[in-house]
């Protein structure tokens, strides 16, 4: 046995830690579970408007191609490392290098871009809870778009509502990940996750009736290849990461609780697929109704929220389609958001033995602090020349943050993975309970050179190196 692979012999007190680890119920939970981390306000929220801005169709297709070549070996790749440490993202790096090795720094690295991510993320996810009561209120009814756009705008400015929206997100976060992986986690997002595909489907077959369907699917299957930038190349990239959820310790810890004969091949390429599926679903959803009611796909950050009531109050059973629509968007959120919140509740318990309890309430309290100023911030109550110094909004400069943090624990996942782990032993993790044994090689490949070539690509293009182009 080579000294490399004598690290993967866990110590005594690891294998203890291991023992008491909850694994997941079955392979549809973990698949349900997994798919719903990935399927979330990026794939809802993000995805739509980027898609529109960027050459629809064509940045579907490059979407596609990401997600097959970078973003599924890396979502392989976080399973494989959590799988064989049965510990959170921390933990997982510092089990197979020296104590006090410096790898277990992005570890940290993504605890932290979670906790940034989630501080505007349950902001944002809390406005599905006031659109859903607008919806039942029927406060939009004969109002014009500008109105409802007015209406988006004053509820921004109002800190109080943001705040109110916020802590009931949270608190519905908190309910979950308290019940642990089974009870909690795995429960809840089987329920939700299945459910979001039937709303999302029985919404896409509404969108089939209207008038613009056949304009939206021209606008996805044609693809218009001039409207595709370098910046738009990238955007695809860097979405593809982000909405599989990876590079911020999700799947490393959702690894952490699968066992040795979980496939993980298999699943990532189901999971991917699924969250694929999803994204064309939303967009066959969406932009039927955006072309029906004469609007254009690039309406920006405000599509689903200021767009989309408009849509919603034209046509027939509005209130049925709209509280539709944002319970699809919460449901969609939450079950990222606590995949999210158990990156840091996984890392307390392995690392400082907390309970359970104690994790979930020290993070959401760090979570609701963190996103005050993004719930805050549309008031000007807090940082009120942000915008002037930074030139994009609190939740922009922070959405940036993370991307930049997704970006590097990536890379540094690929390198790890890739370079730094045993191969005999890597090949042993990788196929471990596997149908799909034959792939390691190609994933090999792929984690070695394609991903951290399109990830340092990323980079450089925030780091705008490509300025020129
Ligand atoms: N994949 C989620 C989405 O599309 C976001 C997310 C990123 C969740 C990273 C967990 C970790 O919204």
């Amino acid at each position: 046995m080579s000294a490399a692979c004598l690290k993967f012999q866990p110590i005594e007190k690891r294998v203890n830690m291991a023992e008491q680890r909850e694994h997941w119920g079955s392979k549809l939970g973990f698949i349900l579970t997994a798919a719903g981390s990935a399927i979330g306000l990026g794939t809802m929220w993000k995805l739509p408007y980027i898609m529109g801005q960027n050459g629809g169709g064509a940045f579907i297709l490059l979407f596609l191609v990401f997600n097959f070549l970078v973003g599924i070996p890396l979502f392989m790749a976080e399973l494989v490392l959590g799988r064989k440490s049965q510990r959170g993202a921390v933990g997982s790096f510092a089990q197979f290098t020296k104590e006090g090795s410096s790898w277990s720094i992005i570890g940290w690295m993504s605890v932290l871009a979670s906790i940034i991510i989630l501080g505007w993320y349950v902001v944002v996810a809390g406005w599905g809870f006031n659109y859903i009561l607008i919806a039942l209120s029927d406060s939009f009814h004969g109002k014009s778009v500008e109105e409802i756009g007015a209406a988006f705008d004053l509820f921004r400015k109002s800190g109080d509502l943001n705040i109110l929206w916020q802590v009931l997100f949270l608190a519905a976060n908190a309910a979950i990940v308290l019940g642990g992986l089974n009870k909690g986690i795995e429960y809840w997002s089987k329920i939700m996750t299945s459910s979001l595909f039937v709303v999302l489907l029985g919404l896409a077959a509404y969108s089939f009736t209207l008038d613009g369907f056949t304009k939206a699917v021209e606008y996805i299957l044609y693809p218009d290849f001039s409207k595709l930038t370098p910046k738009a190349v990238l955007k695809a990239l860097s979405l593809a990461l982000f909405t599989l959820s990876l590079g911020y310790g999700v799947m490393i810890t959702y690894g952490s609780y699968m066992q040795k004969s979980d496939d993980i091949p298999q699943t990532s390429i189901i999971v991917g697929v699924a969250n694929f599926f999803a994204s064309i679903l939303i967009a066959l959803m969406i932009f039927p109704m955006v072309f029906t009611y004469g609007f254009e796909p690039q309406e920006g950050e405000g599509l689903i929220f200021k767009t989309l009531p408009y849509v919603f109050e034209q046509v027939p059973g509005s209130i049925i389609v709209s509280v539709g629509f944002f319970t699809l968007l919460i449901f969609a959120a939450v079950t990222s958001s606590v995949s999210m919140i158990e990156v840091s509740v996984a890392n307390f318990i392995d690392l400082k033995g907390w309970s359970r309890r104690k994790s979930v309430l020290v993070t959401c309290a760090i979570v609701f602090v963190v996103g005050l100023p993004t719930a805050l911030s549309g008031s000007g109550a807090v940082f009120p020349h942000w915008e002037a110094i930074f030139g994009k909004d609190f939740l922009g400069t922070t959405d940036g943050l993370s991307d930049w943090l997704l970006s590097l624990g990536a890379l540094f996942t690929c390198i790890f993975v890739g370079y730094v782990l045993d191969l005999d032993a890597l090949k042993q993790a990788f196929t471990d309970g596997s149908k799909l044994q034959k792939l390691f090689g190609v994933w090999r490949f792929l984690i070695r050179y394609v991903a951290p070539a399109g990830i340092i690509l990323v980079i450089c293009q925030s780091a705008r190196l490509f300025e020129m182009l």
